[in-house]
């Protein structure tokens, strides 16, 4: 009971703080949204140790000195309770976000107050009602994401009436009803679409091929009646995605298919839909997953289909297929799964089947294979199930079955298989299930390895097989086996031979591994000296007090940083914890470029210190900290004119280090927190530890070593590919980060919206809406007539450093002459008078 009194007046002391900050009707309303939806048990169950102040914990974005809320995120906070209509005084509103609470009820008609809201995300709760059309009132709606719901009714008719820019629709998983309405194919910026798992029905409007940006649709799950599917699906020429699966659809695969040629899903499970497999469908180039299977599908399946060449996955089981599988499908060296069961193939199982090395999943079950099986199936090597039930095989069980190492699942049952299972299969030590049920097997059972664990269901049905009691079988007379010639094969001759290939394996794989490594960090040329002087430990240790806590500036994931005292003023030194993988390589790297290099906004290494069990670098001392404090912490503050000089500092920094040698050296981690600030508040770039060099002619390398999510460029997050183009995006992020007071991994960035697309979105007139609230209060009259000009080109710099693709990136050298051209105009509008 105290426990619950004390948190009661930790809340009251909460909202009276919140009062003191946030004194308009705003606030008043959000208060009466707060009434509304917590309860005592939900607070008990939140962390208030924190010591965060109240609008960080419910997830407000208001200004210290500013009332407006922007941004209200309730995230995964197991709130309860109806969504309150005061909602729609929070006219400020530009991201809302109940994700994954227990909210009921229904959505208040007073959102569409909401004119700026342009993230609306309720999904994962038990919200009912109709979805209100107000909704589509909202014209700058970018997302509605209501899945997982109990909403239920019509899709209003006014949609996309006002809500033009509607990117996501996300109705999955509700009780929507009636049809798909021809309007919404207004939606023309739409990409996103899911209303799976509904009750709709009708037809697929033959109007959806206007929807021409969209790249997901779903549809699976509902009940379109005697629908067929369009032609002008192929006029969707964005789709990436299309899922129609358990419905009732009729009718053929249009052939205008053929001209998605962006499309990698295509799920038509379990429908009703007839004919053969259109030629077209070979142009799927991207195809990488097809179901068709539940339907009834005939005919040959064509030749062409080896053209999809990056199929991954091919289920079309349970159709009417029939006649050979064409040759060309066994060429698919990197297909996953192929799933053809319950048709009415036949012909042999063909050699080319040693092709499919990458194969996990092969179902050839319930058709009308004939032939014996091929020994190369010895080669499948990725396969852990392989199902060939039910069909018309003959011939022994191929040894060589013993290859296949991840072989989890083997169905041979219903054929007609003779001879003796092969003893080695009891090493495929994954197998747990093995079915050769209702053949004409003979011989003994193995009983070792995994066959130990087996019982007599495998092995119904047969001829003659005898073994183990647990097998239901007879018990094996003895007699000899004929394999001693064999046995001494394996005992004295393959030894040496697997010796010899294994010693063989090794050097290549280190050859290898040198090469590679060498691609990756070039051996240092002659300017890259390691540094020659350096402190003694003990020297180190008297400077920070014994590495003493109270000294200790920040911990990172390889080390931490302190800062000392040594006789000519204050140092840093960053001390690596060699125990966390990675700290040595990173220690040697650092030392490596900052020793070589000097530039005025580069941290400057004083110098190293490495014994055996102990490696520090001592640095420059920053005595005002790092650029993620001051945009962070309330007690720090920086004008416009400062956030643009610190960064042309770091534009500085990273223009010398890409031009300023013969060989470009790649930061691969510009962040607040690594750009420093001394006393006249210049910036200096630190933190090399995961820094790379390229050769001389060397534009681009691999690394498995990355950066910082959220500032880390497409290629380099995905393939590890680095380039100054890398650095590039990294500082464009930067610059959003700055002017907007966005962390790109703030919480309100999910999916599709990110810090980019958010400031992006804001282009050409919303740019007061993301701009650092702060920055408006400085002097806001001014704020607006001139800085929106300079802050407009800046933000429009950022966005071309930030392109997803590498070459369309601004080179460092651009960005910087940009920047200064926008700092030289800003400082001559400043009135004369006025140095600061
Ligand atoms: C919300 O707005 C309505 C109308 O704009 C107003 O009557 C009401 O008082 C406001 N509620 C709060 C709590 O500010
Ligand atoms: C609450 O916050 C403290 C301090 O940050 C943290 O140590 C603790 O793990 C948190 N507890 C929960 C349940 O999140
Ligand atoms: C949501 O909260 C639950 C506990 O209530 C936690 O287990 C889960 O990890 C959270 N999910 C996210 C994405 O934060
Ligand atoms: C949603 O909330 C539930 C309960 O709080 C939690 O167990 C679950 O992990 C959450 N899911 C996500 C995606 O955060
Ligand atoms: C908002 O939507 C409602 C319902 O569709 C409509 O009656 C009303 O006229 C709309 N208001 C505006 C300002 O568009
Ligand atoms: C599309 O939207 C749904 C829900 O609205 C979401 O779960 C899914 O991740 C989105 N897909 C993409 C590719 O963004
Ligand atoms: C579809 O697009 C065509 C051509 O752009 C247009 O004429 C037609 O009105 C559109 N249909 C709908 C329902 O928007
Ligand atoms: C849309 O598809 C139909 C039928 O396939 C076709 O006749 C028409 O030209 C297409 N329209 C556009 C704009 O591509
Ligand atoms: C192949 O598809 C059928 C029908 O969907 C399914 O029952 C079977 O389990 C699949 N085979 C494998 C190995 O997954
Ligand atoms: C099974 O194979 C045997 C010979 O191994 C043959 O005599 C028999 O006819 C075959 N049965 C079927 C149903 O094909
Ligand atoms: C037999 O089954 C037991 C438990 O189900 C398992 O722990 C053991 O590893 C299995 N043995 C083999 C050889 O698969
Ligand atoms: C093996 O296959 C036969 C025939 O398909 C089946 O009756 C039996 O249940 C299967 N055994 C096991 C253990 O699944």
């Amino acid at each position: 009971m105290g426990k619950q009194a004390l948190i009661f007046m930790i809340y009251l002391g909460a909202l009276i703080y919140l009062m003191q900050i946030c004194i308009a009707t705003d606030e008043q309303s959000l208060l009466a949204i707060k009434a509304h939806i917590t309860d005592p048990n939900n607070i008990l169950a939140t962390n208030w140790s924190q010591g965060t102040s109240f609008c960080t914990w419910i997830g407000v974005t208001c200004s210290r000195r500013h009332p407006r809320v922007t941004a209200l995120n309730l995230f995964n906070m197991s709130l309860e309770g109806t969504v309150a209509k005061e909602i729609g005084n929070l006219s400020f509103l530009t991201y809302l976000n109940i994700r994954n609470n227990s909210f009921s009820g229904a959505i208040p008609i007073e959102i569409g107050n909401l004119r700026r809201l342009r993230v609306l995300q309720m999904s994962f709760n038990q919200l009912g009602g109709e979805l209100p059309a107000t909704i589509f009132n909202i014209s700058s709606l970018v997302i509605i994401d209501v899945v997982y719901n109990d909403i239920s009714g019509f899709i209003p008719e006014n949609i996309c009436s006002q809500s033009t820019k509607l990117g996501r629709l996300g109705l999955y998983r509700n009780r929507i009803y009636g049809e798909i309405p021809s309007v919404l194919t207004r939606c023309r910026m739409l990409e996103n679409l899911s209303l799976s798992f509904n009750q709709l029905t009708g037809n697929i409007p033959s109007e959806i091929g206007n929807l021409s940006s969209l790249q997901y649709a779903a549809f699976s799950r509902n009940h379109f009646f005697s629908g067929i599917i369009p032609d002008e699906i192929g006029n969707m020429s964005s789709l990436i995605s299309l899922a129609l699966a358990k419905n009732e659809l009729m009718g053929m695969i249009p052939p205008t298919i053929g001209q998605l040629r962006n499309l990698q899903r295509f799920g038509i499970e379990d429908n009703k839909l007839w004919g053969s497999i259109p030629y077209s469908f070979c142009n799927l180039e991207n195809l990488y997953y097809a179901s068709l299977e539940g339907n009834a599908f005939s005919g040959q399946l064509p030749r062409c289909m080896g053209n999809l060449v990056s199929l991954r996955e091919l289920y079309m089981a349970k159709n009417a297929f029939s006649f050979n599988i064409p040759s060309t499908l066994w060429s698919f060296e990197r297909i996953l799964a192929i799933n053809l069961s319950h048709n009415f193939f036949d012909g042999s199982i063909p050699l080319d089947i040693g092709n499919l090395e990458s194969v996990v999943v092969l179902d050839l079950s319930g058709n009308q294979f004939s032939g014996e099986i091929p020994i190369v199936v010895g080669q499948l090597q990725s396969i852990n199930a392989l199902v060939l039930s039910n069909n018309k095989l003959h011939g022994r069980i191929p040894e060589s079955f013993d290859n296949l190492k991840s072989l989890q699942y083997l169905d041979l049952s219903h054929n007609n298989l003779s001879g003796e299972i092969p003893k080695s299969l009891e090493k495929l030590s994954d197998l747990v299930y093995f079915n050769v049920s209702f053949n004409e097997l003979s011989g003994e059972i193995p009983d070792g390895g995994s066959f130990r664990n087996f019982t007599g269901d495998f092995f119904r049905s047969n001829n003659g097989l005898c073994g183990a009691s647990r097998f239901n079988v007879e018990v094996c007379k003895m007699n000899n086996r004929k394999s001693s010639n064999k046995s001494r094969l394996l005992r004295y001759i393959l030894p040496p031979v697997a010796a010899i290939a294994f010693a063989a394996t090794i050097s290549i794989m280190y050859l290898r591994y040198r090469s590679r490594k060498s691609l990756l960090l070039p051996k240092s040329n002659s300017h890259f000296d390691i540094i020659r002087h350096r402190m003694s430990y003990y020297e180190l240790l008297r400077a920070t007090n014994n590495l003493d806590e109270a000294n200790l500036v920040g911990r990172g994931s390889i080390g931490s940083v302190y800062k000392g005292i040594l006789d000519n003023g204050m140092i840093v030194v960053k001390v690596f914890n060699l125990d966390v993988q990675g700290a040595l390589k990173s220690f040697d790297t650092e030392c490596q470029i900052l020793s070589s290099i000097r530039h005025r906004n580069l941290v400057k290494v004083i110098t190293s210190c490495a014994n055996l069990d102990f490696k520090a670098l001592v640095l420059e001392y920053m005595p005002n900290g790092n650029l993620d404090k001051w945009l962070y912490s309330p007690d720090n503050f920086l004008n416009f004119t400062q956030r643009l000089r610190i960064m042309i500092d770091v534009a500085f920094a990273i223009e010398y280090l890409h031009e300023g040698y013969s060989s470009p050296i790649i930061h691969c981690d510009l962040k607040p927190s690594n750009i420093l600030l001394d006393e006249d508040m210049v910036a200096h770039v630190g933190d090399f530890g995961i820094s790379k060099l390229l050769t001389q002619d060397q534009r681009i390398a691999q690394t498995k070593t990355l950066g910082t999510i959220g500032y880390m460029a497409p290629e380099y997050g995905s393939a590890g590919l680095v380039s100054t183009s890398v650095d590039v995006y990294s500082y464009g992020i930067l610059l959003m980060e700055t002017f907007t007071r966005h962390k790109p991994t703030n919480e309100m960035f999910l999916e599709e919206l990110t810090l980019r697309s958010w400031v992006f979105e804001s282009l050409p007139n919303g740019l007061m809406e993301i701009v650092d609230v702060d920055l408006l209060n400085e002097d806001e009259e001014n704020f607006g007539a001139k800085n929106e000009m300079f802050l407009k080109s800046i933000i429009e710099l950022a966005l071309e450093c930030t392109n997803d693709s590498p070459e369309e990136r601004l080179n460092i050298k651009d960005a910087l002459l940009r920047l200064k051209k926008i700092n030289n105009e800003l400082e001559e509008m400043k009135p004369k008078n006025n140095l600061l």
